[in-house]
């Protein structure tokens, strides 16, 4: 079978990108990656780049596994951690070859850094799952009723955004006096962090980068 390497490039710093990552990329005959997910990693393909969109990535794909499987060395790239909402993407490549995962820094661990928050002390929960977020959702209204460990909550980039969130946890009897922080594309020039009450967060008109996390300390 063939084989593929995925390598997480981190949260978005060139500089956060591990060496082994960087080796793999550097090395490699074909580089496949979602557009946004190639660019912090741009300097090091010295190979084919493969971009990919949503709607192509199935095409984008198969050509790689044939690369793959005529001996070439092919490379997947994900953002941040393969081990965070990654899975599905994972998935589309683990149908077509045997695959080597190398991790990469996530944005969950520099939201951890920031805010200086134990991971053993914080549960992570992502809406950001293509086949609905109300398993997530409800988990996290159960987790904010009997708190106990810092939540760390993914957006779903567009539809379900922090005021969205914040609007409905407020629906489901959470307090609006509740604290929460807001952390803005991470490891980027233009961070931000940004505390809020649930009831601010309800009433914010601005918008927010798809590259957002919530926190929700203890
Ligand atoms: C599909 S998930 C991928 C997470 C990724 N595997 C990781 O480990 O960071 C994408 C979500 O991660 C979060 N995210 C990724 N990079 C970020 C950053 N630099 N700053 C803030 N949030 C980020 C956002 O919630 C975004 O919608």
């Amino acid at each position: 079978m063939a084989k593929i390497t995925i390598v997480g490039v981190g949260p978005g710093d060139p500089d956060l990108l591990t060496l082994k990552a960087r080796d793999a990329i550097r090395s490699a005959d074909y580089v496949a990656g979602f557009e946004t997910v190639l660019k912090p990693v741009r300097r090091w393909i010295s190979g084919e780049a493969l971009p990919m969109r949503y709607r192509d990535q199935e095409d984008v794909l198969e050509q790689l596994a044939a690369h793959a499987e005529s001996g070439k060395l092919c490379v997947v790239c994900a953002w941040g951690d393969l081990n965070f909402s990654a899975k599905e993407l994972l998935d589309r490549v683990r149908r077509r070859a045997d695959v080597q995962l190398i991790p990469g820094v996530s944005s969950v661990q520099v939201a951890c850094a920031r805010l200086g928050l134990a991971m053993e002390a914080s549960i992570f929960i992502t809406l950001h799952a293509r086949d609905g977020h109300e398993a997530g959702l409800q988990e996290l209204v159960e987790r904010l009723k009997r708190r106990r460990r810092n939540i760390i909550v993914l957006p779903r980039p567009f539809d379900l955004m922090p005021a969205a969130i914040a609007a409905l946890l407020l629906q489901e009897g959470i307090a609006a006096n509740t604290q929460l922080r807001a952390l803005q594309r991470l490891s980027l020039p233009d961070e931000s962090i940004r505390e809020y009450t649930l009831g601010e967060l309800a009433a914010e008109e601005a918008e927010f980068s798809d590259l957002t996390i919530l926190v929700f300390p203890v």
